[in-house]
């Protein structure tokens, strides 16, 4: 059997391209300053613009490699932009974290069709526009790795988020069926699944969202999920594809 080689601690991504969607804040932020400081040249992309650009100032003033691009997920023709960024840039794409997400909250009987749509389009939709304008680049560098954000609530229910659970839970049947299509290509498909992580996005839950159902007894911080995508971003996870990372502080395990 060949040696594999072992991968350098600190410098996992030294060489790569990553592209990281929603990342002028929250987990994609996190994501953005983790991958760049293993090494990542680092695309960090999102619709707010203002704070999109702040944090790439930020992370540049601390020696890391992060432009920032406008990108909505929901755009082919933005996503045909970024990756042609990418290949301007460097050549090449290693690595798509597909981190963009939206949620509100709706009973099931009054769920509008607009909310429902708009919550697809991003969440579920999105991702796959970002595969299929990803995939040629890396390709052509010979493969890569493909991290889908879905959610604890794309594996079950929560009242009151049929759109986002729906969303999520077709992210995450997405996520295996582009891992077993793309293996060919050397290309891993992997989704994590967050439990509650503390971010802008659940700044609206009443009475601590899960925290009571999660058995660590708090949110992730975000540096905690960026952990679990640095890992699938590298090589260190060479053999796995077609899964989801639950990163839930147990919530699952009930
Ligand atoms: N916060 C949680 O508890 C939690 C738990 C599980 C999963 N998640 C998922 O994690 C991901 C990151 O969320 P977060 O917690 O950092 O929340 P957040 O609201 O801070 O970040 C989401 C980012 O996505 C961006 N975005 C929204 N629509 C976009 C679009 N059309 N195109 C590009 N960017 C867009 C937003 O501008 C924002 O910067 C999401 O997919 C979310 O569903 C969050």
């Amino acid at each position: 059997m060949n040696a594999l080689p072992i991968p350098s601690a600190g410098a996992r991504l030294s060489g790569r391209t990553a592209l990281i969607t929603g990342a002028a804040r929250g987990q994609g932020a996190s994501h953005a300053e983790r991958l760049a400081s293993e090494g990542a040249r680092v695309l960090a992309c999102d619709v707010l613009d203002d704070e999109g650009k702040a944090t790439a100032a930020r992370l540049q003033e601390a020696g890391l490699d992060v432009e920032y691009l406008h990108l909505d997920v929901t755009s082919p023709d933005d996503w045909a932009r970024a990756v042609d960024r990418a290949r301007t840039a460097t050549g090449r794409l290693d690595v798509l974290v597909n981190n963009a997400g939206i949620i509100h909250v709706n009973p099931l009987l009054d769920e509008r069709t607009e909310d429902w749509n708009t919550t697809l389009a991003v969440n579920t939709t999105g991702p796959l526009l970002g595969i299929q304008a990803a995939v040629p680049l890396m390709r052509s560098g010979g493969g890569g790795s493909v991290i889908n954000v879905a959610s604890i609530f794309g594996v079950v229910g929560a009242p009151g988020y049929v759109a986002y659970c729906a969303s999520k839970g077709a992210l995450v049947a997405l996520t295996k069926t582009a891992a077993l299509e793309l293996a060919v290509d050397g290309i891993r498909v992997n989704a994590i699944c967050p439990g509650g992580v503390s971010t802008p996005m659940n700044e609206h839950e009443k009475e601590g969202g899960v925290i009571p159902q999660t058995p660590l007894g708090r949110r992730a911080h975000v540096r905690e999920i960026s952990g679990a995508v640095a890992f699938l971003a590298s090589d260190d996870s060479s053999f796995i594809t077609g899964t989801e990372m639950i990163v839930d502080g147990g919530f699952l395990a009930h």
